[in-house]
Parts: structure tokens; C-alpha cells; sequence
């Protein structure tokens, strides 16, 4: 069904244009209880695997990656699909448009998409706003909800320590995660952030600053981008360690590949995905966080990063080509 409506109606779509509307239909779906309910218990599938994460039972391996719910909007909704938890953002410290459109595009023959959004977000502030309004209530308090953060646009690399400790202390009292994102392709200079000198003092002031704004100690994950070469990735695993984060999410989109200016999402970032996934766990030991996220696309792609290593889950990609039963197929061939 999804996939017809998807050839024959998205596909023929401007890319963001369709994800605006999908948004909208989930975030939508999800504000109205009994709707959701019935649609979780319909899709989303009843017997999922328990993770204990964060201090959390997280209901399941799969969650969605950031980007998709940039303004943290639709995380009902999103967990009303089966997704286990919804790493909201990146938001940054100022609100910011990103690059002029046409800005996202799908490679229909590798089920892949080519983005250069440049973090167009309302701004951590806003994103925090919506945020406390979901954690006041029981139910939302439930939901396992992370934040990725980035540098503004207009902020200098030389002053990226305060824009992302500004975003830090507006999204660490709602969230169970965040993350700083230095991996994205679409700001100019931001994987620079990538190397150990730039990166140790903007890990500690986003790890002081979420405590000190949520009052409790708030796991501090770094996300990484799949064109790191293995020392660097070795480099990043053990900066984790010595800072005391709680772990990294691997990978982000790659710039190597051939249709022109952004990040390549989906099955191409798979293998190298998995790579820096089985490295990152063989430097860190057992204990530290990893999120595998990188062109998984079906349960056996799951698996594969589960076995190099990782302990949750994420997607994008799979879940615009999918539709939203995906999540919800994914759970229980896992569960299985
Ligand atoms: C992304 N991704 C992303 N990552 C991030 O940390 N912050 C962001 O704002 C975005 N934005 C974004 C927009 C779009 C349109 C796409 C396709 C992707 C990267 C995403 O979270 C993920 O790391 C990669 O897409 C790889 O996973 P998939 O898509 O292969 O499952």
C-alpha cells in the first residue's frame, strides 16, 4: 500500500514537500489518544525486546535519527509507529533557515537520498519549549527521547564551545541522551570539530552544561561521520573514554560519492557503517553507548550492527523508501 502511494504520489513529489506532509500526518495521528493507541496496536506490533539503556527500558532496538524530527514535533507520533525512541534535532543555538532549497534528493535506484539541509531548525530554545510540554505529562515522560545538537551557521569555529553549551542547557533537562553532532556535511568547517583538540573542550562544556541545566548528570553521546579514517575514529573512542561520555552514534551521512554537493543517506553508507561500529567497540571496551545508524534497511541489517557491536539502533532513510509500517515489521522480525 505505502509503496504505491509512494511511487505514484512522493515520488512524483519535491522530496522535502512530501516529508513536510508526512510529518504532519504523524505528528497529527499521534496528538489524538485513542487514535494513537489503536495505530500503535495495528502497526507498531506488541512484542518488542526490552533494552535497558540510559538507566531506561528502551522498548525495542529501532529508533529514528536525527534530522527527521528536526523541531521535535512528532515524537508521539513517531514512537506511535514502533520506534523505539526519536533523537529529535539537530537544533542549534540560534534558529537558522539552512542552505536555499532544492536541498534533498532521492537516488531511486539505491534507495538512497543526497541531503545538504544545513540544519534548518526553529532553534534549541524552541525545541526545548516543545519538549518540556511533552515531559509534562505521564505519558510522555515515558517516551525515550534524545537531542542532537549543532554549531549555528553564523557562529565562528572559534566559538563553537558556547553555541553548543547555549543549545546543551535548553535540551539536557527534557531529554535522556544528548548529542553533539560535529559530523553533519552541510556547515561549513563543522567536521573540522572531528579532531581530538577541537573536539575535548566542546564534549566537556556540552557534558557540564546539560548537568548543570537538568540537575542530574545527562549521558553525552559524540556523533561521528563515516569518512574518519580509523585513527581518527580510534582517536574519537578514546577522547569518549577520557572525557567520561557516554558513547558515540555511528555513523552520519558520507560526502564520498558522486552526485554532487551533500550527504549520501541509506544501503551505500552500510558497510563502512558497520566498520567504524566493530572499531568503536573494540577500542571502547564493553560498557560505552553505541548507536549504529548507516543504511539500515531491513532486520538483518540490524542484526549486523547488533553483532559488530551496538546497542540501539537508528534509521532514516529505509523508514522515507518503507513507509510507516516499517518500524513496526522491523520490531518483530527482531523480536523473533
Ligand atoms: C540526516 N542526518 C542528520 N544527522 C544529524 O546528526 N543531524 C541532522 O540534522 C541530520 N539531518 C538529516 C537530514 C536528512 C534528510 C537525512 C537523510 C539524514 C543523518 C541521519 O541521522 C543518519 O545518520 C544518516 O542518514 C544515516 O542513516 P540512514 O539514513 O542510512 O538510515
Amino acid at each position: 500500500m505505502y509503496h504505491l502511494l509512494f511511487r505514484t504520489v512522493f515520488a512524483r513529489m519535491d522530496p522535502e514537500h512530501a516529508h513536510h506532509i508526512g510529518i504532519a500526518v504523524i505528528r497529527l495521528v499521534g496528538e489524538v489518544p485513542g487514535l494513537r493507541s489503536l495505530v500503535h496496536r495495528v502497526l507498531a506490533g506488541r512484542r518488542v525486546r526490552q533494552v535497558r539503556v540510559f538507566g531506561r527500558d528502551v522498548p525495542g532496538y529501532l529508533g529514528v535519527a536525527a534530522g527527521f524530527d528536526k523541531n521535535a514535533r512528532a515524537v508521539r507520533g513517531l514512537v506511535m509507529l514502533g520506534f523505539s525512541h526519536v533523537e529529535v534535532g539537530t537544533v542549534t543555538a540560534q534558529p537558522q533557515p539552512g542552505n536555499e532549497r532544492p536541498r534533498l534528493r532521492r537516488i531511486m535506484e539505491s534507495r538512497a537520498l543526497v541531503n545538504r539541509m544545513g540544519f534548518n531548525n526553529r532553534g534549541a530554545a524552541a525545541a526545548g519549549r516543545r519538549l518540556a510540554r511533552l515531559r509534562s505529562s505521564r505519558s510522555g515522560r515515558g517516551l525515550v527521547v534524545g537531542a542532537n545538537i549543532g554549531k549555528t551557521k553564523v557562529v565562528p569555529l572559534a566559538e563553537a564551545v558556547g553555541d553548543y553549551r547555549a543549545s546543551a542547557r535548553e535540551v539536557a533537562p527534557w531529554v535522556d541522551y544528548v548529542v553533539v553532532n560535529v559530523s553533519s556535511p552541510n556547515t561549513p568547517g563543522l567536521r573540522d570539530l572531528q579532531s581530538v583538540e577541537h573536539l575535548r573542550p566542546v564534549l566537556v562544556a556540552v557534558r557540564e552544561a546539560a548537568e548543570e541545566a537538568a540537575g542530574r548528570s545527562v549521558p553525552v553521546l559524540v556523533k561521528i561521520a563515516p569518512d574518519l579514517a580509523d585513527e581518527d575514529v580510534d582517536a574519537v573512542a578514546d577522547l569518549v573514554g577520557e572525557v567520561g561520555l557516554a558513547g558515540v552514534v555511528a555513523v552520519n551521512t558520507t560526502i564520498d560519492h558522486d552526485f554532487g554537493s551533500g550527504g549520501l543517506s541509506g544501503p551505500p553508507l552500510l558497510s563502512r557503517g558497520l566498520e567504524v561500529v566493530r572499531r568503536l567497540r573494540a577500542r571502547l571496551g564493553p560498557d560505552p553507548v553505541i548507536i549504529g545508524v548507516g543504511g539500515i534497511s531491513s532486520p538483518d541489517d540490524g542484526r549486523a550492527y547488533l553483532a559488530a557491536g551496538a546497542t540501539l539502533l537508528q534509521a532514516y532513510t529505509a523508514f522515507i523508501y518503507e513507509g510507516p509500517a516499517w518500524a513496526g515489521r522491523f520490531n518483530r522480525a527482531l523480536a523473533s
